[in-house]
């Protein structure tokens, strides 16, 4: 996949009732318009089993939510990261918050993603999590303090030291890896905030998915930086 030019908006769409089955297609694809007409690189992580179509109908990068630390073969149930692949799929997030997984387990994944070829995005809970998982190498590092997820109050004025710290832990272990901020992120104003504190773009979710006009909101949200 082509690198991720910042500022990054990463919508994650959960598995909200607003994006069951076609639904997941039609939120993509406004999350696409917005994208080609500002230019901005927005990323959708529909709901896992709509991952196919979606990656399939739209052009912009597409990550799955999840992805088990598991080869193809005999693994009933678990979603194996060269699969993800096979949808047409760009990448991963790993170890959301909503689906935690063991540090040895992340590692594992990383690993697994990259013989798959899968960008990842791993995140982490505080500033000390951050680091631990950037020693194993991940594409991005995404901080979201768990309380503040699908509150009204951004990451960015709740707890702005949070990302601060997380982008000065990651880049002690490597300079290289990109730092993500979400929780409660909602407009272009958060998003010029979480730039300003080091981040290289924001993950989202409720402040897109359930916004009554998701294409202003959305043109909002990547004009305001
Ligand atoms: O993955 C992004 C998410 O956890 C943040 O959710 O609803 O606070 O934007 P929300």
């Amino acid at each position: 996949m082509t690198e991720l030019k910042a500022p990054i908006v990463v919508v994650n769409f959960k598995t909200y009732r607003e994006v069951e089955g076609v639904r997941a297609i039609e939120v993509a694809k406004v999350c696409e318009d917005v994208a080609e007409q500002t230019g901005t690189t927005i990323v959708v992580c529909p709901p896992t089993l709509e991952l196919a179509r979606v990656a399939q109908a739209i052009r912009i990068p597409v990550f799955c939510q999840h992805t088990d630390a598991k080869s193809a073969g005999a693994n009933t149930g678990w979603i194996t990261p060269s699969a993800v692949k096979q949808t047409g799929a760009n990448g991963t997030l790993l170890n959301h918050s909503e689906h935690r997984l063991m540090l040895y387990d992340i590692s594992a994944s990383v690993n697994e993603c990259k013989s798959a070829g899968l960008t990842t995005i791993v995140c982490a809970d505080s500033p000390q999590t951050a680091m631990i998982i950037a020693s194993y190498e991940p594409d991005f590092v995404a901080v979201e303090p768990p309380e503040l997820i699908g509150g009204n109050v951004s990451v960015t004025d709740a707890k702005p030291e949070v990302v601060q710290k997380a982008v000065q832990a990651v880049h002690r272990v490597d300079s290289h890896i990109p730092v993500l901020c979400g929780a409660g992120v909602k407009n272009g104003r958060d998003l010029r905030k979480a730039m300003e504190l080091g981040a290289k773009g924001v993950l989202l979710a409720s402040g897109i998915i359930k916004a009554k006009d998701v294409k202003a909101t959305l043109i909002e949200l990547v004009t305001g930086v």
